[in-house]
């Protein structure tokens, strides 16, 4: 990336992390261990790229990305929470993220369980008290919630779930990646160009872009829990192999999956032609796609 383009990438960041903790007050003092559970999830370490999709496709649709930062929150927040659940000793079981221990090793399960409901939720309540019309925040909660639900994230999450130590095909893990990883991806693309009441042409470019890199992040994913590096990563290897699941890591193997990964990145690139402001999101889509973390 150049020079220019990281430090966007920087700046969309630290406009999140600014909003992104939740005030202890004295009115909420009796709830302090779930909101330092939140908190102790939300600070350090994500790569916070799907506030950067938002505020980016945001911006290149000529939005005001101040005014979208609230959104690019409640997407982190949505984010934040899913990784919360996915660590659980009931799910995944990993004892490490985003550098420190996970929220249940630090504070419990029943407080990292509630810390992550409460991650789930308050996103909504922050769209809805933003800045934008009544219209334009109807539209970002159905699609929020819509991308966030059975036929979202969680769909994929239970997907994933009952087909541990089963071998699953392409098309199957495709659908499963798309759910549980892909959605949430599309939706911070999408309430980017929402945000700035972009036309159909360009949330149809944003939807294609998303879905094609939102494939290739999980398959990178995979890839780096067999061959990545834990303490650049922040999270345990091997997370995968030990609860048998199935990836296209292993159903591909490294150089198949990785070719698939580069496939995918060259489509999401061409689906941007709808939009003259690109740059940084073809740079983006290949930084991700040779990530090391
Ligand atoms: C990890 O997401 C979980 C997946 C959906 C693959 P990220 O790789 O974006 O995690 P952070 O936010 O940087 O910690
Ligand atoms: C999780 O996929 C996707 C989520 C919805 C959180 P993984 O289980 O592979 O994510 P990591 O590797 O733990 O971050
Ligand atoms: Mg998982
Ligand atoms: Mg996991
Ligand atoms: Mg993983």
């Amino acid at each position: 990336m150049t020079e220019r383009n990281l430090q966007r990438m920087r700046d969309y960041a630290a406009m999140t992390e600014k909003r992104l903790s939740i005030p202890i007050t004295e009115k909420n003092a009796l709830q302090r261990s779930v909101i330092d559970a939140m908190n102790h999830s939300l600070s350090a370490g994500g790569k916070r790229i799907r506030p950067v999709l938002l505020l980016e496709f945001c911006r290149v649709c000529g939005g005001d990305i101040e005014k979208a930062a609230d959104i690019a929150v409640a997407v982190e927040m949505i984010h934040t929470f899913s990784l919360i659940h996915d660590d659980m000793p009931c799910m995944d079981d990993d004892d490490m993220r985003r550098g420190k221990p996970s929220c249940h090793k630090a504070y419990g399960e029943a407080c990292a369980l509630l810390a992550g409901d409460a991650l789930a939720i308050y996103p909504f309540e922050l769209i809805a008290g933003s800045d934008f019309s009544a219209e334009t925040k109807i539209r970002l909660i159905s699609d929020l919630s819509h991308s966030v639900g059975t036929e979202g994230m969680i769909g994929g999450q239970i997907i994933d779930m009952e087909h541990e130590g089963k071998a699953v095909d392409k098309e199957l893990l495709t659908v499963l990646c798309a759910h549980k990883t892909g959605a949430l991806i599309r939706t911070a693309c999408r309430m980017g160009c929402i945000c700035a009441g972009a036309d159909e042409e360009l949330l149809s470019a944003a939807d294609t872009y998303a879905e094609k890199i939102g494939l290739a992040f999980q398959i990178i994913d995979d890839i780096l829990d067999i061959t990545g590096d834990e303490k650049e990563l922040g999270k345990p290897i091997g997370s995968d192999a030990e609860q048998n699941k199935y990836t296209f890591a292993t159903l591909l193997g490294v150089d198949g999956a990785t070719e698939l990964a580069e496939r995918l990145t060259n489509e999401a690139i061409e689906a941007l032609s709808p939009i003259n402001d690109r740059e940084f999101l073809i740079e983006l889509a290949k930084m991700l796609a040779e990530r090391k973390k």
